[in-house]
């Protein structure tokens, strides 16, 4: 299934203010749910701290990433997040095995928040170019306010926001959405927030709605804190997409190898959950 050739693709940015709230092997799991729906679809790791490229091929980096690595000067390749915040450089993004495009990135990509503000509206012509060839993009985008994060919001359709239900975690998507609007405003008016989904609930009942025992005692507690920070940026609970069970085991070992939830298990309850959710995404959109 593909969008119709007139039409162009979405870029759905993924972030939150803190780190360690499963970005980047959220990005993964929609990106590859996605594609086995039959969409076409690139990930892009705009995250510096490279932990998407790094799960991607967690053998060696390819040299379409980093052209010399032994090199001491920074030789970026053609598929290097790097590229996309200039004018005219060649951008080819790596195929996987299973036909999604993957753009990486290395700690160079941090040099760009140092550069002159135009290289965030290279970005978007790139970027734009890029949908017309895709029908979702997923960036896994950086956690802090920075010409890279600031770039992918003026160049995105749709944020969505991984969290914990911890406070801090909780408080960082408060202020994404602070920034997302405020992009928004200034920027990017087309922009939309999708919703958020909590990525490691420890699950007591299954049957309980999720506000009343599905979560234990403390996490509805915190569930319901991050419903009033949804709330207080005008956003309800039905932003809430999903919760994804927490399972550390299948976890660990699905990234030691490499492979999303659906790889390692699919009948596992994440990849179920991880499927479910980007059904919905899906609709959201209006891809379907
Ligand atoms: N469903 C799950 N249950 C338990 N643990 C999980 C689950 N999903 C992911 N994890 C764990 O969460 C950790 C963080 O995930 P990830 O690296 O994707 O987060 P991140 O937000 O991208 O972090 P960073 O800010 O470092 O880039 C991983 O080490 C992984 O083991
Ligand atoms: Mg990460």
């Amino acid at each position: 299934m593909t969008l119709s050739a007139a039409s162009s693709g979405k870029l759905i940015v993924v972030c939150s203010q803190k780190g360690g709230i499963v970005k980047s092997q959220s990005t993964k799991e929609v990106a590859f749910d996605l594609r086995m729906m039959g969409f076409s679809v690139l990930e892009i790791d705009l995250d510096w701290t490279t932990g998407l490229t790094e799960r991607t091929f967690p053998d060696e980096l390819p040299l379409a990433i980093e052209r010399e690595p032994l090199s001491h000067a920074f030789t970026p390749g053609e598929a290097n997040a790097y590229q996309l915040f200039f004018p005219d450089t060649t951008i080819t993004p790596i195929i996987l095995p299973d036909g999604r495009h993957f753009i990486g990135a290395t700690s160079e990509l941090n040099e760009i928040n140092y550069r002159n503000s135009d290289c965030m509206f290279d970005f978007r012509d790139r970027i734009n170019e890029l949908k017309t060839r895709y029908d979702f993009i997923l960036a896994d985008s950086a956690p802090s306010y920075s010409n890279v994060m600031i770039a992918s919001h003026m160049s995105a359709d749709y944020l969505i926001i991984p969290t914990l239900l911890e406070k801090q975690s909780r408080n960082a998507v408060g202020k994404q959405l602070t920034y997302m609007q405020k992009i928004k405003k200034n920027y990017n008016p087309a922009l939309q927030f999708l919703g958020v989904y909590i990525t490691q609930a420890t699950v007591t009942n299954y049957n309980k709605p999720l506000k009343e025992g599905y979560l234990g005692q403390v996490e509805t507690h915190n569930l319901l804190m991050l419903i009033e920070i949804l709330e207080s940026k005008g956003y309800s609970e039905e932003f809430i997409l999903a919760c994804i069970s927490y399972m550390p085991s299948a976890a660990k070992e699905a990234i030691e190898l490499g492979l999303t939830f659906h790889e390692y298990d699919p009948k596992c309850r994440p990849a179920v959950q991880y499927a479910e959710m980007t059904r919905k995404i899906v609709q959201l959109t209006g891809a379907q």
